[in-house]
């Protein structure tokens, strides 16, 4: 038997791969490093690696910062009026202190507190699973893994970094907190961590979703949260929006303007947000940190690792530890983000300075935008609707580390119930687009015969948004066409920087 550990052995490298270019291996323009592999499993161990001890791991101690590996570190932020990097002073009227040290930490580990912890381990770790039954139904000889995060109090693996960003506020006597929620998955997290540590919580709902998923909305209520339908007349972003349109949807975008609002304008309240940010991405590898301890005590190693993206999070949490062993020259799996037709930030959104909100008050970041005013079809996957991508991740893509593909959503949803009906599980309409691209990959696999490893984040249940389902079961579901006059109209408001 083969002793070594396929997960980091090297000589894994496909040859097929658009990064080797005549004989060397490069990755992205950047050497490999093709460094034996650091972990090791006995062939003993390996041959008892059963479904019990898969998920029969520790929870790692501490956060990954990719940023430290990184052959060039990502452009910084800028302040929205002066166009400068942002000090830290800027961002302390939004976020506690100990947050916007991680926001701009070049430290590859950072320690996850002991409280934050024992939270933790209320939901983790979390398993992950071989869908052999999917594997069955597709007939595919490929591998299916997923790495389930739907087992948290709010459902997602959102309360990854809502517990810590809480705590921290609470450690600095914040007792406020505002936010958004564009799938109402964030806001409950957000909601559930406030209600551990006794902060007030105000959530702005995207109208879309606030309409679509009322009981999302109860339970951020029984967390004890206050929840406003967004665009809501409660802020001036809001009230301004409403006055365009009445009936505005909204969009991630807008609930953001509102809620950074709030806690810019009083001195109590502090923002927290859910997704794009370089420490929500950190602590969301605690995701990619326990799967790598899974896949090697399987004695697995992912080929492909798929996630959904929406800013980015669950994506970064479960590839940002994998693209390290990859930069390591240990593992060379294609790493494959997906997005939806409606709001493809990677795919067709363009590479530049850009607000974080409709309204412009956040700092400018680098990232694919489709521009800060661009107003997403209300698709079901209200998660994914947000016009840019998390600057760590377009930073990455740009790079060539990670591809991405964007997938409509009557795909992902035939993909979704296939899963239900093989898996069991239901999933959250973000985490479908998952779904739809691993069975993608799994029918090539048919057709080519491979047998390869898929990893896929499956980062949420939809056990409350069964009213999507109603409408893909009844035959109601449309695919919003992707308007290229739309994206180009706001491509044009994007600030431009005197250079
Ligand atoms: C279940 C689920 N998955 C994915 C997302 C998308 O966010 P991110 O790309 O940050 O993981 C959301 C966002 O609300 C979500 O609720």
């Amino acid at each position: 038997m083969d002793t070594q550990s396929p997960l980091f052995s090297a000589n894994r490298l496909p040859t097929s791969h658009p990064g080797i270019k005549g004989g060397e291996q490069w990755l992205g323009g950047f050497a490999l490093k093709t460094k034996p592999m650091h972990l090791k499993l006995s062939s003993g161990y390996r041959a008892r690696a059963s479904a019990a001890s898969i998920n029969a791991i520790e929870i790692p101690s501490q956060w990954y910062n990719l940023i430290a590996d990184l052959p060039v570190k990502p452009p910084p932020f800028l302040h929205p009026r002066t166009f400068e990097p942002v000090k830290p002073e800027d961002l302390s009227p939004l976020f506690p202190d100990e947050l916007i040290k991680q926001e701009a930490s070049n430290d590859r580990f950072i320690s996850i507190p002991d409280e934050v912890l024992d939270v933790y381990k209320l939901w983790r770790p979390t398993p992950l699973i071989r869908a052999k039954r999917l594997e069955k139904l597709l007939d595919t000889p490929a591998r299916i893994y997923y790495k389930y995060e739907g087992g948290s109090p709010a459902g997602s693996h959102k309360p990854n970094t809502a517990v810590p960003q809480v705590w921290y506020n609470a450690q600095e006597g914040i007792k406020n907190v505002v936010t958004e929620t564009g799938a109402g998955q964030w806001g409950s997290a957000l909601a559930f961590a406030c209600s551990l540590y006794d902060l007030n919580c105000e959530v702005w709902q995207v109208r879309a979703s606030y309409d679509q998923k009322p009981y999302r909305k109860l339970m951020m209520q029984t967390w004890g949260a206050k929840v406003h339908p967004s665009p809501s007349d409660v802020t001036e972003a809001g009230r301004k929006i409403l006055q365009l349109d009445p009936s505005s949807p909204g969009s991630l975008g807008i609930a953001i303007s509102e809620a950074v609002e709030i806690a810019a304008t009083n001195a109590d309240t502090k923002y927290c947000l859910g997704s794009v940010l370089n420490h929500v991405l950190l602590h969301q590898t605690v995701i990619g940190e326990e799967c790598i301890k899974q896949m090697e005590a399987i004695g697995e190693t992912p080929d492909v690792i798929i996630g959904c993206t929406g800013g980015g999070s669950n994506f970064a949490g479960l590839s940002f530890p994998f693209i390290r062993e990859k930069l390591n020259g240990n593992i060379n799996p294609l790493i494959r983000a997906v997005e939806p037709t409606a709001c493809p930030s990677l795919t067709k959104g363009v590479y530049a300075y850009d607000y974080g909100d409709t309204a412009g008050m956040t700092p400018l970041m680098k990232m694919h935008t489709l521009g800060h005013d661009f107003i997403p079809d209300p698709i079901h996957a209200g998660g994914l609707r947000y016009h840019g991508m998390a600057p760590l991740i377009s930073h990455v893509y740009e790079l060539g580390f990670m591809e991405a593909i964007a997938i409509p959503q009557i795909e992902c949803f035939r993909g979704a119930i296939q899963f239900a009906r093989s898996e069991g599980l239901i999933p959250a309409p973000e985490p479908t687009h998952a779904i739809a691209a691993t069975i993608r990959e799994a029918l090539h696999c048919r057709e080519t015969g491979e047998a390869k490893v898929i990893l896929m984040a499956m980062c949420g249940h939809g056990h409350f948004d069964l009213p999507a389902y109603e409408k893909y079961l009844q035959g109601n579901m449309v695919d919003l066409s992707f308007s290229e006059e739309k994206i180009q109209a706001s491509l044009a408001n994007i600030p431009q920087l005197v250079p």
